[in-house]
């Protein structure tokens, strides 16, 4: 049975570096460890809260339940044929490690997705995605274990219900299910996708004109490096609100009003418009309010310049949500958990 500890605090396991204590805390390295949490009479009646990396949450106040720490590890190539393999990454496994294995076995798919903080079983609860590649693009399958009764299930592609930041982790499933692992396609013949623009940019600059899986990871991890502050360094959750999509007919309205305004057509009816840019316009890039702030060369990034507690981080995000209201009468809201 895995050690249960008292009032330990959270700073050491969330990425916006927020001091909060759980009333219980408990790692597991195991599906067996996790099966002994969960049947525990004795912890059977607390509230759970998985946590992998730690880099999607925003803590506003003690934790008066049980945390569990996911340390479940192993990678491995399961079946493979000429063109493709498939590889199941235990959920405890650091993403960009798993990113760094399939690169080095010369597997594509995930290099656009390199350098992205948390874990292998944080993934597909927001479908993470970068320049240009969502996990669904290369998503197989989960195993997840209902945290309350043990039962584990198996989904597919199109029952994980992935959208923009998006999964049934989110809706249905919300804090229902540890999951862990995570199976994923990927290919030996690689389609490179680097329509993005600063990708192009960057291996341009590296003077790279015959790019492979190597140099795309190479690219998305200096882009990376050079705008998005460092969680060691700087504490953050990396976007904090996700890209609002509106109607075209309301983006082209405001595009009469705000000309240089960006936008990219998702569907005939809806445009994403990049909410970093949203809320540089109504002044808050770079602004320090307390010992809280949004970056200077992300503002969609909000940042802990040190003793921040949550509830600040949390006014913050509200300030802005509501500016950009006011400004534009567009909605943001957050892709970070609050808690
Ligand atoms: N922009 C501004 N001002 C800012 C920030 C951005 O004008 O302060 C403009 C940029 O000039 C650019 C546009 O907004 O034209 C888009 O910016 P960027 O390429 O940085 O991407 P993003 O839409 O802000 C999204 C993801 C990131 C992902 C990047 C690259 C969301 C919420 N965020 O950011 O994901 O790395 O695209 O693909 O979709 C994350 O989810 O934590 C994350 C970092």
């Amino acid at each position: 049975m895995p050690l249960i500890k008292e009032n330990i605090s959270l700073q050491p396991y969330n990425t916006f570096g927020i001091d909060i204590k759980a009333r219980y805390f408990t790692e597991v390295n195991s599906e067996q460890d996790l099966l002994e949490i969960i049947n525990d009479p004795q912890l059977k009646q607390l509230p759970k809260l998985i946590l992998g990396g730690g880099s999607n949450m925003l803590f506003t106040k003690d934790y008066n339940g049980l945390v569990i720490k996911n340390n479940l590890r192993g990678i491995s190539i399961v079946a493979e044929d000429d063109a493709f393999a498939t590889v199941k990454a235990a959920s405890g496994e650091t993403w960009h490690h798993f990113v760094l294995y399939c690169i080095e076995k010369g597997l594509g798919g995930v290099e656009n997705l390199s350098l992205i903080p948390g874990t292998v079983g944080a993934a597909p609860i927001q479908n993470i995605g970068a320049y240009g590649v969502e996990i669904r693009n290369v998503f197989e399958n989960l195993e997840a274990v209902h945290i309350s009764t043990g039962e584990k299930i198996l989904l597919t592609l199109n029952e994980c219900q992935f959208g923009y930041r998006e999964s049934i982790f989110k809706k249905d499933y919300k804090d229902k299910y540890f999951i862990v692992s995570v199976t994923f396609k990927l290919s030996k013949k690689h389609t490179l996708n680097t329509s993005y623009g600063a990708i192009q940019k960057t291996l341009e600059e590296m003077q790279i004109t015959e790019p492979d899986i190597v140099a795309v990871s190479k690219a998305v991890c200096h882009i990376r490096s050079s705008k998005l502050p460092d969680p060691a360094k700087l504490g953050n959750a990396g976007s904090f609100f996700k890209n609002p999509e509106i109607p075209v007919q309301q983006y082209q309205q405001l595009k009469t009003i705000y000309p240089e305004m960006p936008g990219y057509i998702t569907t005939s009816e809806s445009v994403k418009v990049p909410a970093g840019w949203l809320i540089e316009q109504c002044g808050w890039r770079g602004k320090r309010v307390g010992n809280t702030g949004s970056h200077k060369d992300q503002s969609l990034v909000l940042v802990n310049y040190g003793g921040a507690n949550g509830e600040e981080v949390k006014n913050l995000a509200y300030e802005i949500q509501r500016s950009v209201k006011e400004k534009f009468g567009i909605e943001i809201n957050p892709e970070v958990n609050i808690f």
